[in-house]
């Protein structure tokens, strides 16, 4: 069976993650072609990745029949349009916009022009979560009662991504939001408490450190906490709590071996999402691929993207009114 050629948009930290795992770890997508703003971006992926490089988004469409788009938050959404305009399909990164006006408006563009669309939601793609995803499906927990999961990066990003990534519930929490959904259900209310640990976030009008707290449709109770820089490593865990079972998954070390001194045992620990999660990114790609080749359903759809995106809207509203917030079905 043929490989799908993707052209890769925007080759920053996750663009390259991309483009290592289009063009190493993937068995089913593969790297076509890499654009970036920047022509010396553009240029040393090129080389890097041994494909053909460009400036010039419209020569990436012209080259390829499916593209993968990491640019800046702010570009997706015209990025997706114009490809979709031009009948390719397209795998975007999250958020698709910072505002939900333009987020209904791509998802009609994309509806209207028939073409694949998937947002890079990765933990739906990562092997720990989809096996625990499916038990959960499958009813082995029973009901369930009570969800948790952390996710903390050990170092926060450049300050220019973060005057760009629209704040933390919409940039970080909207990941575990995403997970919230497709574990347990539906959420009906959020509450949400922000901190800025570090005085550069409060400059920025942005915070570091949360918890959220959710209310499910079916009765059950979620608390999510997030950190910019947890210091210690990556961390991203999750527990669900159900009348029959509980799934826990956490995966925090990169290699299998533990050092052993008088008294001590220590791990090398995942540093970011890039060491934690090299598989969940292929896998998502080639899931994409698979989407374009075989017609298959995408893993995340606008749609599921469109409600995680209200519910950290939800949250950014709570944190700023101190209130719960009610959550409707989105249209
Ligand atoms: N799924 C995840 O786990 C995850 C992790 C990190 C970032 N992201 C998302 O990926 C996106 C990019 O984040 P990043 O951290 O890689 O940012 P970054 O700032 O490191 O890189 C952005 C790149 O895009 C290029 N660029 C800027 N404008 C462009 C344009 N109009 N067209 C093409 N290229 C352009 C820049 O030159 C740069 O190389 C963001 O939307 C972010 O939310 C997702």
């Amino acid at each position: 069976m043929s490989r799908v050629g993707i052209g890769l948009a925007g080759l920053g930290r996750m663009g390259r993650i991309h483009a290592a795992a289009l063009a190493g770890r993937c068995s089913v997508a593969s790297l076509a072609c890499v654009y970036d703003a920047n022509p010396d971006a553009a240029q040393a992926a090129g080389a890097e990745f041994d494909v053909p490089w460009t400036t010039s988004y419209e020569e990436l469409i012209d080259r390829v029949g499916a593209v993968a788009i990491a640019s800046p938050t702010g570009t997706h959404a015209p990025l997706t349009v114009q490809a979709a305009a031009a009948g390719r399909h397209v795998f975007c990164e999250k958020p698709i916009s910072l505002d939900r006006a333009t987020t209904v408006a791509v998802l009609d563009a994309v509806d209207a022009a028939g073409v694949v669309f998937q947002v890079g939601f990765h933990r739906r793609s990562d092997p720990d979560w989809a096996a625990a995803a499916a038990r959960i499906r499958a009813g082995e927990l029973g009901e369930v009662t009570l969800f948790r999961t952390s996710l903390r990066d050990m170092t926060p990003p450049n300050p220019a991504f973060l005057s760009g990534s629209g704040g933390f519930f919409l940039d970080v929490v909207v990941h575990d939001l995403d997970v919230a959904r497709w574990l347990v259900g539906e959420v009906v209310e959020v509450s949400a408490h922000g901190a800025a640990s570090d005085p550069a976030f409060a400059e920025l009008g942005d915070i570091d450190t949360a918890v959220t707290v959710l209310r499910f449709a079916n009765g059950a109770l979620g608390v999510i906490d997030n950190s910019r820089s947890a210091r210690y490593g990556y961390e991203c865990s999750t527990e669900v709590m159900g009348t029959l079972a509980t799934a826990r998954i956490d995966a925090p070390h990169v290699r299998g071996v533990e050092w052993r001194t008088p008294g001590l045992a220590s791990r090398e620990l995942a540093r970011d999402f890039e060491e934690r999660y090299p598989w969940a990114y292929a896998a998502e790609l080639d899931a994409f691929a698979r989407a374009v080749r075989d017609g298959t359903p995408p893993p995340v759809t606008g749609r599921d993207a469109l409600a995680a995106f209200d519910l950290a809207l939800a949250a950014d509203e709570s944190w700023r009114t101190g209130q719960p917030v009610s959550v409707k079905e989105n249209p």
